[in-house]
């Protein structure tokens, strides 16, 4: 599995730590930046994501920035993407269950290096349900064909 991975200089200094988990467990992945704690804009860093996801050159995205929610709103911008504001197991493994997210997003003020490496290994190892939430997700399709022209 490919992973995209974006972060702003508020969520950078997770960066090593998933660096380690993706190839300690085999995830390629290509890094989407920032590379600096110099100030930036977190949604230059979504989209980019965002859109390797949306073009298929990753299978996944994670982003990080301060609390995570710039980062969400950006990436659920383009097309394609369902972007999970994630700060707990459960709704990791739940959003690729039903909803079969295909970008997560964290904050680092908001949580610990621990809770960020169970959330991403839910989010990575967790398959979706399909059956009824195929149906649901069609929906939320629905919705971004009329207003996404
Ligand atoms: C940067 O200060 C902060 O606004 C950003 O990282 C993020 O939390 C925005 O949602």
């Amino acid at each position: 599995m490919k992973v995209a991975l974006g972060f702003d200089h508020a969520g950078i200094r997770f960066k090593p730590t998933i660096i380690k988990y993706l190839q300690e467990h085999g995830f390629e992945y290509t890094d989407f930046g920032t590379y600096t704690e110099e100030s930036c804009n977190y949604a230059e860093y979504a989209e980019a994501v965002a859109e390797a996801v949306k073009d298929g050159k990753a299978d996944r995205g994670i982003l990080v920035c301060g609390t995570g929610i710039g980062m969400s709103i950006a990436a659920n911008k383009v097309p394609g993407i369902r972007c999970a504001h994630c700060h707990d197991v459960f709704s990791a493994r739940a959003t690729r269950l039903h909803n079969d997210a295909n970008v997560i997003a964290m904050g680092e003020r908001v949580i610990g290096t621990g809770v960020m490496l169970e959330i991403i290994d839910a989010f990575l190892n967790t398959e979706f349900e399909g059956g009824r939430h195929v149906a649901r997700i069609a929906k939320i399709t629905e919705i971004e064909n009329k207003y996404c022209k």
